[in-house]
């Protein structure tokens, strides 16, 4: 799929009313739906940290609505078998033979509701199915369909009788993106919007919104690695991710306290994500400045503190922090 010029400005049109949609929605949770258009973009996947609450749901089933892509949410619980996934061979009687069902992987949007309450193997069933965009299921395997996007979500709080994912599993997810409580004035708007909505449910059933056809989120994929990235700005992106692995070149302090640094998937999750940030903004270049804003959900979770630092209640994102402050500009 090439990326026609004669047609960016409608494809960028098309995302921007897509972002207004949402926006409009979704109140004052303005970095969330921009790290969805991203994922979107950037052909990745999002784990979210937020409150109970927090618009999560509601954010990802507005995005389906908005696309020409079935919506699937699975609530992960201890008692998840992988198949309630992946999906089972079940035997045709009158056939004689076996007929895969497909689980709910095969949505091209899915919505993993707490991935740390399932166990392990339901965890790596799902990991697999991103990082590989297949499924085994008995000797059969079956390829997940060309648009995946999985939303994954935390709660930061109940961590009882959750198996925490483990670090190398992390990494298969393109961005990890903390959400908090709307501002004042935002709450009030959701107030409206939520007897608004109350409202019209009272009556006949609203008109479907409009749908993006996939092709279109192809074709703005491959306007986004058509994006001119200046070599001064690789080398920065590429720097941020070096320090994270020799921290001590900057601070012998930091480098103390960062146990691992980022892999090379984090380095193309790095540049992915810059390049559909300055595509999203409208540009056709990629600036230092697209770099920095994605660098905090690229990289919060690649980089892992040490034992000491994580006992002086260091995490990933305040590592990261420090990074931005410590690489020079280019
Ligand atoms: N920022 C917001 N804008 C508009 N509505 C919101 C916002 N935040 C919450 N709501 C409303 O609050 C309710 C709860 O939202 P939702 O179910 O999406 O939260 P959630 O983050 O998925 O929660 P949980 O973690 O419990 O699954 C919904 O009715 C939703 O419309
Ligand atoms: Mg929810």
């Amino acid at each position: 799929m090439d990326s026609r010029s004669d047609d960016l400005p409608r494809l960028h049109d098309a995302f921007r009313a897509l972002r207004d949609a949402l926006a409009a929605e979704i109140v004052g949770q303005g970095a969330l739906i921009e790290r969805l258009l991203i994922a979107l973009l950037a052909d990745g996947h999002l784990l979210v940290e937020g409150a109970p609450g927090l618009a999560k749901t509601s954010a990802v089933r507005a995005l389906a609505a908005r696309l020409e892509a079935d919506f699937a949410r699975v609530q992960f619980t201890p008692d998840l078998l992988p198949a309630d996934l992946t999906g089972t061979e079940v035997w045709r009687p009158q056939e004689g033979r076996f007929e895969f069902q497909p689980g709910p992987v095969f949505h091209p949007i899915l919505l993993a509701d707490e991935i740390n309450r399932a166990p392990a193997k339901v965890q790596s069933a799902l990991l697999e199915a991103m990082g590989e965009r297949q499924v085994t299921v008995g000797r059969a395997t079956y390829a997940l369909p060309p648009l995946f996007l999985v939303m994954a979500t935390q709660n930061p709080i109940e961590q009882e009788g959750t198996f925490p994912l483990p670090e190398a599993q992390l990494d298969r997810f393109l961005m990890h993106v903390r959400i908090g409580y709307p501002q004042a004035a935002a709450e009030a708007e959701i107030l409206r919007l939520a007897r608004e909505r109350a409202r019209a449910s009272l009556h006949a059933p609203a008109a479907p919104p409009v749908r993006m056809p996939q092709a279109d989120v192809f074709a703005a994929r491959a306007a986004v690695l058509d994006l001119h990235l200046a070599p001064a700005v690789e080398r920065y992106l590429i720097e941020l991710v070096l320090a994270s692995r020799e921290p001590a070149r900057y601070d012998a302090a930091l480098a103390r306290r960062i146990a691992w640094g980022a892999s090379p998937r984090g380095s193309i999750a790095l540049e992915r994500c810059a390049r559909a940030r300055a595509w999203l903004g409208g540009r056709d270049f990629v600036t230092p400045d697209d770099v920095r804003a994605v660098a905090p959900d690229v990289l919060r979770h690649r980089i892992l503190p040490s034992y000491e630092a994580t006992a002086e209640g260091w995490d990933g994102e305040r590592l990261v922090a420090e990074l931005l402050q410590r690489v020079p500009l280019p």
